[in-house]
């Protein structure tokens, strides 16, 4: 009901006004930045998921919202589909979840948030992992199971088709061939969109690359992790979208002095310098940071669109 009525009167806030959004949470005056300074590549650019899902650069992963260990509903249930709401509200266009999360639990957060979702959000979830008995993370790349788990996020989803179904992990049991030979299938049939994998290496992206169009990679990729440097690079070579996850990796284990000094330099916090190095390392990349908590969120939102760093700030945390 909360869903419904929100999500109707969707909108409400001009969702252009990111940077004034900015200036007001920080209690900045309208800004006016010395020449030397450049904008980071803001959530403006709208980057084209497989070419013709226009979302804006930074996302919003979900995960966040499901009970402790990423299970099961949190207390008060409420709370979650407000933050969903919020999140549209404030301009994401891209929400991220995945059939693990919770399990089933969050997918159902997101329905019952957003649906009847709003025109230019897209829902991306995934497949090809569950959790155990004891909440432990599963990988099942079966074409089985994939199908099996791929109809069961449309029925939660309450959709016809998903606009980009991912396969969460490679099954180390299963050859990747038939993994993704099983989402070509699937889109085939019209119940995806776009395919997207996740946690794979540049080797097992050019293996899924032979079977089906590939539209989105989501590694983990951060100030603090940039393991995932070639499977950047590829992606951005083959205009694939790059969706890091830990994105806020660096505040979450202990703050960088160097981050820190930046974001105070800049009147920031370390989380939004973060956002901001990443919307500037690459015109794929669509970050999507997870949060629980509306000022988070707020936050995090704001600094994707009105932090600015100049090229001094960008030098000491290297550009990959
Ligand atoms: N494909 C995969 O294998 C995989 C793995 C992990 C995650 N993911 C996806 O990636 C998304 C992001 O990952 P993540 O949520 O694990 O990590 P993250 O975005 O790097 O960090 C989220 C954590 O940072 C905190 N946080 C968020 N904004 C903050 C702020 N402004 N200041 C201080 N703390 C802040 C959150 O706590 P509060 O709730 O208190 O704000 C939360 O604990 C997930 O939601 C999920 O959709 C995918």
């Amino acid at each position: 009901m909360l869903g419904r009525q929100r999500g109707e009167q969707r909108l409400a806030v001009d969702l252009f006004s990111h940077e004034a959004e900015f200036r007001r949470v920080r209690g900045q005056p309208s800004p006016r930045g010395p020449p030397d300074r450049v904008y980071s590549r803001g959530i403006e650019d709208a980057f084209s998921i497989g070419g013709d899902l226009r979302v804006r650069r930074l996302g919003f992963g979900a995960m966040r919202l499901c009970g402790p260990n990423i299970l099961g509903w949190p207390e008060p249930r409420e709370h979650a589909l407000e933050v969903l709401l919020r999140a549209v509200e404030l301009g994401v266009q891209l929400i991220d979840t995945a059939l693990a999360y919770g399990p089933e639990v969050n997918e159902l957060q997101i329905a019952e948030a957003l649906f009847p979702y709003p025109e230019g959000v897209v829902i991306a979830t995934k497949g090809g992992a569950l959790r155990g008995p004891r909440g432990e993370w599963l990988d099942d790349g079966r074409p089985e199971a994939i199908r099996e788990h791929c109809e069961g996020s449309l029925r939660r989803l309450r959709l016809e088709r998903i606009d980009l179904y991912q396969l969460h992990a490679p099954d180390r049991k299963v050859p990747l061939e038939d993994s993704v030979g099983a989402l070509a299938e699937l889109r085939g049939e019209g119940k995806i969109r776009h395919v997207g994998l996740s946690n794979v290496s540049v080797r097992e992206l050019e293996t899924a690359l032979r079977i089906v169009p590939i539209a989105s990679v989501q590694n983990s990729y951060s100030l603090a992790d940039r393991s995932s440097e070639d499977v950047l690079d590829r992606c951005e070579r083959e205009q694939i979208a790059f969706l890091p996850y830990f994105p806020l990796r660096p505040v979450r284990f202990g703050v960088d002095p160097t981050v820190e000094r930046i974001a105070r330099a800049n009147d920031a916090t370390p989380p939004q310098v973060a956002l901001a190095w990443l919307l500037r390392r690459s015109p794929v990349i669509c970050p999507i940071p997870g949060t629980s908590s509306l000022e988070h969120l707020e936050e995090n939102m704001a600094a994707a669109a009105g932090l600015r760093l100049s090229e001094e700030d960008l030098a000491p945390l290297g550009s990959g």
